[in-house]
């Protein structure tokens, strides 16, 4: 432990979770169905056919969560509220039973001397937006700013720190030119569009949020460190447009109010024949932040690649011309994903030179490993290769501070084993073990470690 590089006295260390991965009773209190209920149901989309009917049942064991957190001695916990059951078809007036609950689980929080930091979007769309179109036309941004107002107006008093959306890149992409994630569409222009009004409904709920007097708000994005394979000029255009794709369409709206500079090289006519932006959009979306959110796991390499779908009108938005390299001899996690903990840093440099004074402060909002656990004969699960996970990169957030980076704090994914969407359960990313039989939680080592490392930072 002494290890670790020293971080700023106030600094937070939390843990975090999401609605969807956790709770549960999806049927209960009035709870809408969401994108996810739907998607997990089609056949195929999710390994073992899994879905969050049960998950963690967080829902009715939440105080058990808190006293593990308090246990813990994380100073935040950062958590989802899940828009379908604030507003079970994404519009109209609050289900006041679907918002009691986060009224109970924050003053459960709040009673153990948590600060609760709220996403308001961690993809489970109400299914009856999705219906009518989804991120794909701007009538869902404006439902979101609605019921982020709702929300805000209810429990910004009790909840300090707010983030908009969760990995926009991610609800875009994923869900609407990969299908690896609900709603499960493959698609082009669609998919930018959803991209664009991510990004707005991200501005009208800022806009909610001051007006309810919040202080604290920002959005989370899913920054990988990307370098090119090799130094040929083809190889380097490839990382400008992989940049563009996973960082600059997002940060360059956000934190500089306008479009990034290489989106017609990267998107060609799927951008060119854009009809989705209007006037006044990039000044809603460049709204002050207090702080931005950065979910880190692994870095990226990638090279110049063709067209998968040589003809363009079947193009779908993440066909970029672009193709990630294997990285050699580096651990890799049970997701797959290398392990290489200075990339972080280097991320966290690299934004801090890039955007200089542009660059609010950092949140770490999510940072962690699935690892195939396993229970042991005492009972316990030895989870070294975590800890060895979590001490690096928290090493490299130090070393980041020290090179000048203003980083306020650092969220463990994730408290609990939970759902982890396309692949159901079968990827372990949590401290506290889950059996998902009985729904008992056993801390891992790595709360252990943990633990012990929050005390003596304190
Ligand atoms: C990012 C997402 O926000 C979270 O929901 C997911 O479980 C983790 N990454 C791990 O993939």
């Amino acid at each position: 432990m002494s290890e670790l590089p020293s971080l700023p006295p106030d600094f937070v260390f939390g843990a975090a979770t999401a609605s969807y991965q956790i709770e549960g009773a999806v049927h209960e209190d009035g709870r809408g169905p969401s994108i996810w209920d739907t998607f997990s149901r089609e056949p195929g989309r999710v390994l073992h056919g899994a879905t969050g009917d049960m998950a963690c049942d967080h829902y009715h064991r939440y105080p058990e969560d808190v006293a593990l957190l308090r246990e813990l001695g994380v100073g935040s916990y950062r958590f989802s509220i899940a828009w379908p059951r604030i507003q079970p078809t994404g519009s109209g007036p609050v289900n006041h039973k679907g918002l009691d609950f986060y009224s109970r689980l924050v003053d459960e929080l709040l009673a153990a001397g948590i600060e609760p930091a709220a996403t308001l979007y961690h993809w489970d769309l109400p299914q009856a937006l999705e219906d009518r179109g989804g991120w794909r036309v701007r009538e869902t941004a404006e439902r979101f700013g609605e019921y982020a107002a709702l929300v805000a107006d209810a429990l910004a008093d009790r909840i300090p720190r707010w983030i908009t959306l969760n990995e926009p890149g991610c609800s875009a992409f994923l869900g609407y030119a990969d299908a690896h994630h609900a709603p499960g569409a493959a698609e082009g222009t669609p998919a930018l569009a959803a991209a664009h009004h991510l990004l707005i409904g991200h501005g009208l709920a800022m806009r909610a949020l001051r007006t309810a007097g919040v202080r604290e708000a920002g959005i989370t994005l899913n920054l990988s460190h990307v370098t090119a394979a090799s130094d040929s000029a083809a190889d380097l255009a490839a990382l400008v447009r992989a940049e563009t794709m996973q960082k600059l369409m997002w940060t360059e709206p956000l934190l500089r109010g306008r479009y990034p500079a290489a989106e017609e090289e990267t998107w060609g006519e799927l951008i060119t024949r854009q009809t989705f932006r209007q006037e006044g959009d990039l000044e809603l979306i460049s709204a002050p932040m207090d702080f931005l959110g950065i979910n880190y796991y692994t870095p990226t390499v990638v090279r110049d690649a063709p067209h998968r779908r040589p003809d363009p009108a079947l193009r779908t938005a993440t066909d970029c011309r672009i193709e990630t390299v294997d990285i050699p001899e580096v651990r890799r996690t049970a997701m797959g994903w290398a392990v290489v903990p200075d990339s972080l840093r280097e991320l966290l440099v690299s934004l801090r030179h890039e955007y200089a004074d542009a660059l609010p402060p950092i949140f770490i909002t999510e940072n962690g490993s699935a690892e195939d656990d396993v229970l042991s004969a005492d009972g316990q699960i030895h989870d070294p290769d975590r800890i060895t996970y979590l001490r690096d990169h928290l090493a490299a957030v130090a070393n980041a501070v020290a090179e000048g980076v203003d980083v306020r704090g650092y969220y463990v994914w994730s408290l609990l084993d939970n759902y982890e969407w396309a692949f159901g359960y079968d990827r372990r990313f949590g401290i506290v073990h889950v059996d998902y039989d009985t729904l008992r939680r056993t801390p891992k080592d790595s709360y252990r470690w943990y633990q012990q490392l929050i005390a003596a930072n304190a």
